[in-house]
């Protein structure tokens, strides 16, 4: 069969020089060719309109895959020829899709579009040959969109929590919708896992009590202007005090079946979750590695009480579907092994040569009950970030991806940046650079299985330019012979145990848009980062899938031409003047790209 043809094979690539962060434009490496596989817009169903930005429209949006597109996989069925999309959808960018409006009744009905181009999407695909290029399926089977009205099902021990009941719903049992889906994770049983990050930006509400001020929550207009005409997002309105409490979880879809309740797992507790990753331990269970993208937040852990059933039958998924309801959640404190002296803010390596030690993971959560003195369990999982304040976890520079790697175990963590190092939280062994501007990424090593209590840990790269004023460092290999990268984002792995990175941040850091890279982690390589691929102009690069047996990456390219304005685009990508029929003609459309060799 087609499927049995073995694709091109590997990913052989030169680095790309780095691209000025004023350039509108999308680069790979030579011998490869691009394409975006779904634009936002783009129909999932038969019977959703073709894009057009003048004629958008709530319903035709639903029908449609949404805006500012993040974590992505593609789950490929038996065949290889066929499969099924998933793509979170963080947030929207309303100052360049719409022009200006003050009309009560015009913000009303785009707010209702960007309710529904949030969320996620699930769309079938389907290729001619491994390797070749993927297509969408109007229509697919198991297409799904997910929205901000989708009904959520609340499991896990805070399910009907008082922290959680509303007017609407007064039995806390039921949240609509999903907020700030930012990366996310494919489970070993098939579902996938969402982070809810940036929840508190959809509310207004009062920072008075410390837990919402811990959150972030204020009282100003929020940008979607939801509050406005829909109380839910009015946390100050009677009945809605807890609904900014239904958002900030892990949430999982199964994207075989578009009937299925998606579930909010209130077991990984409540925090700007960046997403979740998870590895099984030896003796079967599962354990989620979550960061807090916030400056000076926390890296966390959850370990399932129940084993996974390796089985593929309803049997399988029944059991496999309550891993993430019962378990523990952990926060970890890092402990450096070099003199506090020695960690100078600089970025320049202790006398040990590394910025390494030993951690542990703080139990907040014991089976059923809190771990924390003063809290409930509820509390602990509803404001999480208040329990792990009270165990002394150790501030991080902003956790984005987490991710177990698939044969070694090592967790990657990317911490991102922290301009704040050095002012609000002191540096320290594993957050070692004042102000740090271009983030970095830590190697961690558990000592006693996936779940246990301890392990170590060693930065493994200081990103940043080497030419630049910043100290860097990549494992050691020669900084005159990598890449510059800045603001690490997501990580994933190939299958012969590479890391790529793809960054958020370096148009304002190094002034080089976004990429993704590529670092060996064994042998003489090691740390030796290789840009494959640049983004268009204000983008980010999310979600990569690297699927180098088969010659192919595909990334979710976010917010294409966002410091633009909606007359004034600073990108057109992914169609660059050139639309199908009915499609805006200067619009940036957040895409699925793919990168194929060929
Ligand atoms: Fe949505 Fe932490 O990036
Ligand atoms: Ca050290
Ligand atoms: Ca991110
Ligand atoms: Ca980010």
């Amino acid at each position: 069969s087609a499927a049995a043809s073995p694709g091109p094979g590997g990913l052989p690539f030169d680095p790309i020089a780095p691209v000025d962060a004023t350039i509108d434009a999308v680069v790979v490496p030579n011998g490869y060719r691009w394409q975006p596989l779904i634009r936002w817009g783009d129909p999932l169903f038969a019977d959703a309109p073709i894009f057009d930005i003048g004629a958008q429209s709530a319903a035709a949006q639903a029908r449609q895959f949404g805006y500012n597109n993040d974590y992505l996989d593609i789950l490929v069925d038996p065949s290889g020829l066929t499969g099924v999309l998933v793509a979170n959808h963080e947030y929207v960018n309303p100052a360049i899709m719409f022009p200006p409006s003050d009309d009560p009744a015009e913000l009303r009905r785009r707010g209702e579009i960007f309710q529904a181009a949030q969320g996620l999407s699930v769309v079938e695909v389907v290729r001619d040959s491994v390797g070749a290029p993927w297509r969408t399926v109007v229509g697919g089977a198991r297409n799904r969109r997910i929205t901000v009205t989708t009904p959520f099902a609340v499991e896990g021990p805070a399910r009907g929590s008082s922290l959680l009941r509303t007017a609407a719903d007064p039995g806390g049992r039921v949240v609509l919708g999903t907020l700030g889906n930012c990366a996310g994770g494919t489970t070993p049983w098939g579902t996938i896992l969402s982070g809810e990050e940036n929840f508190n930006g959809y509310f207004v509400a009062s920072a008075s009590s410390p837990e919402r001020a811990r959150y972030g929550f204020s009282e100003s207009p929020t940008s979607t202007g939801w509050e406005t005409w829909d109380s839910r997002f009015d946390a100050r309105a009677a009945g809605s005090e807890n609904e900014p409490n239904r958002f900030g979880w892990i949430v999982e879809i199964d994207p075989q079946d578009p009937t299925s309740t998606p579930v909010k797992h209130t077991a990984m507790g409540r925090f700007k979750h960046e997403g979740a990753n998870v590895r099984v331990d030896d003796d079967g269970r599962v354990v989620a590695y979550m960061g807090d993208d916030e400056r000076g937040d926390y890296l966390y852990k959850f370990v399932s009480r129940f084993r996974m059933d390796r089985g593929v039958g309803q049997a399988a998924r029944r059991n496999n579907r309550r891993l993430l309801t019962e378990g523990d959640l952990f926060v970890a404190r890092f402990s450096g092994d070099s003199p506090a002296a020695e960690i100078d803010g600089s970025g320049r390596l202790p006398s040990d040569g590394a910025f390494d030690g030993v951690g542990e993971w703080i139990p907040l959560t014991r089976g059923r009950a809190s771990a924390v003195p003063g809290m409930t369990l509820d509390e602990v999982l509803v404001h999480t970030r208040l329990a792990a304040d009270a165990v002394g976890a150790t501030k991080m520079d902003r956790c984005e991806d987490v991710e177990p790697h698939p044969t070694t175990g090592r967790v990657y963590i990317a911490c991102t940046n922290n301009t704040q190092r050095g002012t609000a939280v002191p540096v320290d062994e594993a957050n070692p650079r004042l102000a740090n501007r271009d983030g970095h990424v830590i190697e961690l090593e558990e000592e006693q299985g996936a779940g246990g209590r301890t392990f170590r840990w060693s930065i493994l790269l200081l990103c940043g330019d080497p030419a630049g004023a910043a100290l860097t460092y990549f494992a050691g290999f020669p900084a005159d012979r990598v890449s510059p990268i800045s603001c690490p984002d997501n990580v994933a792995f190939d299958s012969e145990g590479n890391l790529w990175i793809s960054t958020d941040g370096a148009p304002s850091t190094i002034r080089r848009n976004d990429g993704l890279f590529k670092v060996p982690l064994e042998g003489a390589e090691r740390g030796r980062v290789q840009q494959f691929l640049s983004v268009p102009r204000d983008a980010e690069v999310c979600g990569p899938v690297i699927r180098n047996a088969e010659g192919m990456v595909l990334v979710a390219v976010q917010h294409p031409g966002e410091d633009g304005a909606w007359d004034a685009p600073t990108s057109l990508f992914p169609d660059y003047g050139v639309p199908g029929p009915g499609q805006a003609p200067a619009a940036p459309r957040p895409s699925v790209m793919q990168v194929w060799r060929g």
